[in-house]
Formats: structure tokens, sequence, C-alpha cells
């Protein structure tokens, strides 16, 4: 999800300012994605490289997480939403991971979307950390090591369509393993401008694309 910072700069507003704008256009694509035959939607909404960042814009983003749970966990299981916060637990405050547990148990019914938002997500550290789980024999499925150390326990899916906002090319450590065969779409829409329209192209670009895995396009 990226622009939301260069989106607030360009209005002559702090960084914070468009992560807070970036968080309605969350609200406004979790909404839309299940009528768009979408059953899991993953967010990029913290890379564990993102701690980096300046003290006050992290501290910013802790806050409005812990908002978003406790503020839209009602709506989103009313809307038949499941939610689950993909990444590491250990280094994120406390409060944040209070309002994860109970946004997780709130929306554990919800059977319309998955809804993974991946905070202190870092797809190097959970290929390292399922690795270490297969070799000790915990699972004799990779994935299935992969989805626990990612703290999912819906599993770890293939990525279909990988969509980034805000003109960057890059793949940023996210999913790495489960996005062998994804198609990617880089849109030019900062975060905070992108809505339901620019994911109705993407899904139509992707629906588009001729997906071969390997094989002859007669044979799939
Ligand atoms: C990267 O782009 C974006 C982030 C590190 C934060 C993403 C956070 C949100 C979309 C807001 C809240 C999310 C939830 C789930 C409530 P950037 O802001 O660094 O953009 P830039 O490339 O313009 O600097």
């Amino acid at each position: 999800m990226d622009g939301n910072g260069r989106w607030a700069t360009a209005r002559g507003r702090r960084r914070e300012l468009g992560h807070r704008a970036g968080a309605r256009s969350v609200e406004r694509v979790v909404r839309c994605a299940p009528d768009l035959g979408i059953r899991t939607l993953t967010l990029y909404a913290f890379s564990s490289d993102n701690w980096r960042r300046p003290q006050r814009e992290v501290r910013a983003l802790m806050a409005l997480f812990r908002r978003y749970l406790r503020r839209e966990s009602g709506a989103l299981a009313d809307a038949g939403v499941r939610l689950r916060v993909v990444g590491r637990r250990d280094r994120l405050p406390t409060p944040v991971v209070e309002a994860i547990t109970e946004a997780e148990a709130r929306t554990s019914d919800g059977d319309r979307l998955l809804l993974r938002l991946a905070v202190d997500y870092s797809s190097r550290h959970v290929l390292l950390e399922a690795a270490r789980r297969f070799a000790e024999g915990v699972s004799d499925s990779f994935t299935e090591c992969i989805a626990q150390a990612m703290h999912c326990p819906e599993g770890a899916p293939d990525v279909d369509l990988m969509v980034r906002t805000g003109g960057e090319q890059r793949l940023s450590d996210f999913l790495l393993w489960e996005s062998a065969y994804a198609e990617l779409v880089f849109s030019p829409r900062m975060w905070p401008d992108f809505d339901a329209s620019d994911l109705t192209s993407a899904v139509k670009e992707f629906r588009g694309r001729n997906r071969r895995f390997g094989r002859v396009a007669a044979a799939v």
C-alpha cells in the first residue's frame, strides 16, 4: 500500500496524515473485495524493515493499527470478514497485540473474506522460521510450516494477483514463496486514492492474463 507519504507531502501535510487517509482506503477496498470474487486479501501494512522509519511515524502507524482493529472489528464481523494479522508479534506494543487478539476472536466466524493484515512481516523471516519447523519435523508440509510461522491457521495459499500501488515495482520481502506464480499489477495510484474502480481494473487485468504455470497454453 505505497504512496501514503507522498500523497500527504504533495498536500503540504505530514506523512502521518497520509497513513490516516490510507486507512480509509483499506476500508473501501475491504468492502468491495468479496464482490470481485476475492476470498483472501492480504494487505502489507508494516514490513519488518519499516521499524527503520522515524520513531514518530512508527508510533503513529502503531496507534492507527490499534484504532483500526478496535473500531472496525465489529463492522468486519458483520460483513462476514475474518481477520488475521500475519507477521511477528513479539516486537509489537502490547496494546496492539491485545487489539489483534480481540479483533481476531471477534471476526473468527467470517466466511466471506479472509483479510490478512501483514504487520511486522518479513517473508524471509517467515521462510527461515518455517524451515526451522520443517527440519524439526513439526509438519511434513512446508506450506503448513509457513502458515504456522506467519500466524495464519487458515494456511498459506498461493498468491494469484499482487497489486503494488504508488508506482513502485518491487516485491519488498512480501509473500515470496506464495508468489511463485503470482500475476503482478503495478498501479501508479497513491494508496489513499486507490479505490474500488482501481481494484476492479487490476482484477480485470488479472483475468485477461494467460497463466500457464510452466505448461503450454493448450494443456492448461
Ligand atoms: C508504505 O508507503 C506504507 C506504509 C508503510 C504504511 C501502510 C499503512 C496504511 C495503508 C495505513 C493503515 C493500515 C491499516 C491496516 C489500518 P509510504 O507511506 O511509505 O509511501 P511513500 O512511498 O509515499 O513514502
